[in-house]
């Protein structure tokens, strides 16, 4: 498969794209809205002003930025003919709460610099796609759901699968997603704008920090991603009885805090026993929560991912059984509510194969580049629903994320920035 030409990358202009990726990473930490930590969630002023800056960004690598109707940040780099197909670039902007500062920003910024190095001049000096198609960057607005629960809000809105339930969602204060939305200068009843269709998008191209140990054990610093896991999430509601701590025989007691425990043990050494399936219990809340009080509810949350949806559903009707049977031992009763789902998405063989190529010309691996599952959710999960998928994971020092601690190297992200240049110029090789 034969790229076409790409510009001269020379090690240089690679290495100063990558000292600016991480400046702008730590310029775009300090945009939050917790002092000492990163925290910037969907609709937040904090969205308002990383989305200012990445279109300065944008603008300034040659692009014309917008901000769609679902407050995603996009900047367009147009092929020579205006009804061309293009070739979507990016991540997310938003983060959980006290975050690291590179999960979905390092691959906001990495899709800014490649279509920086990859942009010709026309005669009349305008910047413009070097392929037959356009390249546009999205700054997806709420990949993680911090905010409002249900995630890739902003992706599912492009990918054309918005569900109007979702405006009724509400944030802690009660604030609905509607509400929201009109706060930040958005109209709900224009959310059908941020929709593409299938013939608008060549593909979907995401770089992205691993969130994981794989790379970092194997020793390499890029990875082609094979999948992007399947999600479900659920707030969990557990109902016992309140009662005096120290009055209370413990053979009377129906604690709910302790049904809502065992479940969260429960959750571990059921997924523990799978293969590509993880469950996370991320919140756990006890009522009335006095020192002095049996607790007579206990509210908590479940992340549940695989695969393969179909095990990923075989393993809640497992989890479903335990819980029926614990709390039933313990006279207390239990229900679940969905507040998100995403399907596994397979990432397209082509898009696998481009990024090999990229990753093969970057780090000049004789051996196979390695090829990961990513059990960690991205906003590929919802472009896959019109768009064929690829990911490029980078190396994730002892794979810590959604932490401060979470790292990347500049010299693997030097050597990111070139992967995804080439993967690029690939599709670009692609007979259309
Ligand atoms: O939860 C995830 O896997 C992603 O980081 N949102
Ligand atoms: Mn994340
Ligand atoms: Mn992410």
């Amino acid at each position: 498969m034969t790229a076409t030409r790409l510009p001269e990358l020379s090690p240089e202009t690679i290495a100063s794209a990558a000292r600016r990726v991480m400046a702008r990473c730590d310029e775009l930490a300090r945009v939050t809205a917790d002092d000492g930590a990163i925290t910037r969630v969907h609709l937040s002023p904090e969205h308002a002003r990383v989305n200012r800056l990445a279109a300065e960004w944008m603008r300034e690598a040659g692009m014309t930025p917008r901000q769609d109707a679902a407050g995603n940040q996009l900047g367009l780099l147009p092929a020579d003919d205006p009804d061309a197909p293009v070739l979507m670039l990016g991540s997310h902007l938003d983060t959980v709460i006290d975050a690291g500062r590179f999960d979905g920003i390092l691959g906001v910024l990495m899709a800014i610099e490649v279509v920086r190095l990859l942009r010709r001049v026309d005669d009349e000096g305008r910047s413009r796609s070097p392929f037959p198609f356009g390249l546009e960057v999205a700054a997806f607005s709420d990949e993680e759901g911090a905010r409002f629960g249900k995630a890739l809000l902003g992706s599912s809105a492009m990918a054309g699968t918005w569900d109007d339930a979702w405006w009724e969602l509400s944030d802690a204060d009660g604030t609905t997603l509607r509400e929201a939305y009109r706060e930040f200068g958005l109209d709900p009843g224009r959310i059908g704008e941020a929709a593409r269709r299938p013939e608008q998008l060549v593909g979907y191209l995401e770089a992205h920090i691993e969130q994981g140990p794989e790379l970092d054990r194997r020793g390499e610093a890029l990875a082609v991603v094979s999948s992007i896991a399947s999600a479900r999430r659920f707030q969990l509601l557990v109902e016992g009885e309140a009662r005096h701590a120290g009055g209370t025989p413990y053979d009377m007691r129906r604690d709910a805090l302790l049904g809502a425990s065992e479940a969260a043990l429960a959750v571990e050494r059921i997924c523990r026993g799978e293969h590509h399936i993880i469950g996370t219990v991320g919140q756990l809340e006890a009522f009335p929560g006095a020192v002095n009080v049996v607790p007579g509810e206990a509210r908590f949350s479940l992340d549940l991912r695989g695969e393969f949806d179909a095990d990923r559903d075989r393993v809640w009707r497992a989890i479903s059984l335990e819980l029926d049977e614990i709390m039933g031992r313990r006279g207390l009763r239990w229900r679940a509510r969905e507040v998100h789902s995403a399907p596994a998405v397979f990432c397209a063989p082509l898009l696998q194969d481009v990024v090999r190529e990229g990753i093969r010309h970057s780090v000049g691996a004789a051996a196979e580049p390695a090829t990961l599952f990513s059990p960690a959710g991205h906003d590929g999960m919802a472009l896959g629903a019109v768009a064929p998928v690829g990911m490029l994971f980078l190396r994730n020092p002892d794979g810590i994320s959604h932490h401060p601690d979470e790292s990347v190297s500049g010299p693997d992200v030097a050597l990111g920035i070139r992967a995804l240049a080439e993967a690029v110029a690939h599709v670009g090789a692609e007979p259309r």
